[in-house]
């Protein structure tokens, strides 16, 4: 069984990859727990499904947020707050957080702050949860100007993650988070970039075998990145490939049109072409990222969507910036990504006005 391990400024944890470890988990979580309480936290989706049966097994209290990214609220923390302490929480209890990015984001701020920190653990139900946000510690709630404005670092116990759980994802959500997938392969991995071009039938097909062995070695790159980088002092920010116009085409069209892993697509494309444009990614790395997003059905570009205006001037209001500047991470080689690269306002204008279909400058 992979567990894989991440060093964090306040010790280490495993992260444990395993099909059908969810029937397992109750004995895990009794050892971490110890005698305090523990509360299983879910949302509408997930806690039917997963959640219940846990906290059943475990005698543990639990909780559901609405599904959706309007749980990352101030009134939804402080409502998790309370139902800590309803629950008799102490500072030795646990929060166990089973979901996707949402309520491993909200779990993370309630688990930091309920009486100035109690134990967390991440049980990710979602492709982009397995892979990115339950490891390495990043949690944050939204403002109503952006998302993940108000947040902390809180590494978690340990994450326990069952591919097997992705069965009954929902096909576009599935997609979402391949586009995380793909983007390590491009930024960090050149043979499973070969290994995803080559199975492509059986990752869409959720091959249990393969798809335990790419999340495993998507897993294993994000630990290496945040053991070496926990606060994002340097390499981390290579995570961010593709998210600096990715995240700001979302925000442009309202999180409503595109999933997060669509606008990734396109902020991907959108990287290589300023790659190329200023001399740092080779044409054939840039084609190379064509084909494998298109052999997965993502989109890289997203035509009329989006002013180039606004999604510009979106892109510099990202919270990378220092000083004004927006640093871009950028392909140097297939399978290898360096950040911080400062971009010409003229070349960014003509990537972007290629991705929204403008096809001109402005
Ligand atoms: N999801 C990007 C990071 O964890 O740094």
């Amino acid at each position: 069984v992979p567990e894989l391990s991440v060093t964090a400024s306040t010790g280490v944890y495993p992260v444990t990859i395993e099909a059908g470890l969810i029937g397992r988990l109750p004995d895990r979580l009794r050892e971490i727990a110890g005698p305090s309480r523990v509360l299983v936290m879910g949302d509408s989706n997930t806690f039917p499904r997963f959640g219940r049966d846990l906290a059943e097994a475990l005698g543990a209290s639990s909780w559901a947020v609405p599904a959706g990214e309007s749980s990352k609220s101030w009134e939804a923390l402080e409502e998790g707050c309370r139902q800590c302490l309803e629950a008799g929480l102490d500072r030795g209890s646990t929060v166990v957080a089973i979901g996707g990015g949402v309520v491993g984001d909200l779990a993370g701020v309630i688990a930091a702050l309920y009486l100035r920190g109690i134990r967390l653990v991440h049980v990710p139900t979602t492709l982009l949860a397995m892979v990115d946000s339950s490891i390495g510690g990043k949690a944050a709630i939204d403002l109503p100007q952006g998302k993940n404005l108000v947040g902390v670092f809180k590494p978690p116990e340990a994450v326990y993650i069952d591919p097997e759980l992705l069965t009954d994802l929902p096909d576009r959500e599935y997609r979402s988070g391949l586009a995380e997938v793909l983007k390590y392969s491009m930024i960090a991995d050149e043979q499973l970039y070969d290994s995803l071009l080559a199975n492509r039938q059986k990752m869409l097909e959720k091959d249990m075998d393969l798809l335990t062995d790419v999340v495993t070695r998507c897993c294993a790159i994000k630990a290496g990145v945040v053991t070496r980088d926990e606060k994002e002092k340097g390499e981390r920010a290579i995570l961010n490939y593709g998210h600096t116009f990715g995240h700001a085409l979302e925000a442009a069209t309202g999180y409503a049109r595109l999933t997060h892993g669509e606008a990734i697509g396109v902020g991907m494309a959108v990287a290589a072409d300023v790659g190329v444009a200023m001399g740092v990614t080779p044409a054939g790395v840039s084609a190379s990222q064509a084909e494998l997003l298109s052999a997965y059905g993502l989109p890289q570009s997203a035509p009329g969507l989006a002013t180039v205006a606004e999604t510009l001037a979106l892109t510099s209001r990202d919270k990378k910036n220092r000083g004004g500047a927006t640093p871009w991470v950028l392909l140097d080689r297939l399978g290898h990504a360096t950040p911080g690269h400062s971009v010409d306002p003229e070349v960014l204008e003509r990537a972007a006005g290629r991705a929204l279909g403008s096809g001109e400058a402005g």
